[in-house]
């Protein structure tokens, strides 16, 4: 019942012809759960073989070891940590060094139940949903970039215990969003943070929000984290997703025709993508809800434009990919997609 295991993993890297295995230790929390995601996973025929349930989902100070840095320093961000500074990497990660920082939650907190997550997208499907009820009543509710609650309390409720985001994702939801009330980003005493490490930006700010002081240099240079995080700093508050685990999500999950293109090198999973695959790794039963569905062109990009507007297609993700994959866990029952 909730045993925590010490053991080894192995991340095949499977871009290009060669594959090396490479491994390293990791803290794996076993699941109580009789009906746990996980067990579904591995009966499942096509899933089975692609998850990895040992690969890390988060980055902290014990990771930074030479065995890690040398894998890391082959592959450029988010996967890895290829051209950014060793001083930044380190200063950050020696500061994620609680145990809170090494799991998403305690799953010993849930001795005989089973966790239960919804991950809120920013889907127009979710505008008069009446889905806030359902929402809430899950553990644990991750939301994410411009994430609007105010005023759409009924279709996505109001509970938030993870926010996820690249401090570029956050910052531009600020902007963009403002007009439709995202004029701050979620804060409670419970919630916690998860840093995308898409650029050296995220590893600097995650460092700043920790010590609670301005943040020093670089393209944020002046910004003050408790704008965005609230007064209370401390390493508890905030989560790092491991590079390799975005590297294992991509090759996986989600390996685009982009990534041959000429914008193949800024092609990446959307922070939506990332937050429920994290959660498909670590929650032992998981809801979505305002992800993109095959019906998509019925509702407006987000649940809270007053007129509808298509969804946008950036050339750095593969919504498109990114649907397929929902619609496959869903019917495959690994998860609920919700529909309409
Ligand atoms: C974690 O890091 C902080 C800042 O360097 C330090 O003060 C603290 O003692 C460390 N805690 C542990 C458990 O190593
Ligand atoms: C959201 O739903 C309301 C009520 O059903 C509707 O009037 C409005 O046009 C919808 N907004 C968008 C952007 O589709």
């Amino acid at each position: 019942v909730g045993v925590l295991s010490l053991g080894l993993y192995c991340v095949k890297e499977e871009c290009g012809m060669i594959a090396r295995p490479k491994c390293g230790s990791f803290f794996f929390q076993a699941s109580s759960c009789p009906q746990s995601l996980m067990s579904i996973v591995k009966a499942d025929p096509r899933f089975g073989k692609l998850f990895r349930f040992h690969v890390p989902v988060l980055m902290w100070a014990r990771h930074f070891t030479k065995e890690t840095r040398d894998r890391l320093k082959e592959r450029s961000v988010p996967y890895g940590w290829q051209g950014l500074s060793d001083t930044a990497i380190a200063s950050t990660l020696h500061l994620l060094n609680d145990s809170a920082n090494s799991w998403l939650f305690d799953k010993t907190r849930f001795p005989e139940g089973c966790v239960r997550c919804a991950v809120v997208g920013n889907g127009g499907i979710l505008n008069g949903s009446r889905q806030g009820m359902e929402i809430d009543a899950h553990d644990f509710v991750f939301r994410l970039n411009g994430a609007v609650i105010k005023g759409f309390e009924d279709d996505v409720g109001t509970k938030t215990s993870f926010y996820g985001f690249t401090v570029n994702t956050m910052k531009n939801s600020l902007i963009a969003y403002g007009e439709y009330g995202f004029t701050q980003i979620p804060q409670s005493k419970d919630l916690r943070y998860i840093f995308i490490p898409s650029d050296i930006r995220d590893y600097v700010m995650l460092k700043s929000a920790i010590l609670g002081s301005r943040v020093q240099e670089g393209y944020d240079k002046g910004d003050d984290p408790r704008t965005y995080f609230g007064p209370e700093a401390s390493a508890k508050k905030f989560k790092l997703l491991h590079s390799d685990f975005i590297h294992y999500l991509t090759v996986r999950f989600l390996r685009s025709e982009i990534i041959n293109t000429q914008y193949g090198y800024l092609y990446m999973p959307s922070t939506g993508a990332l937050m429920l695959l994290t959660a498909l790794h670590t929650c032992d039963q998981v809801s979505a809800y305002g992800f993109i569905t095959d019906n998509y062109r019925k509702f407006s990009d987000h649940y809270y434009e007053r007129k509808k507007k298509p969804l946008v297609f950036y050339a750095n993700h593969d919504m498109l990919l990114e649907a397929e994959l929902w619609k496959s866990l869903h019917r495959a029952g690994i998860m609920k997609l919700y529909q309409r």
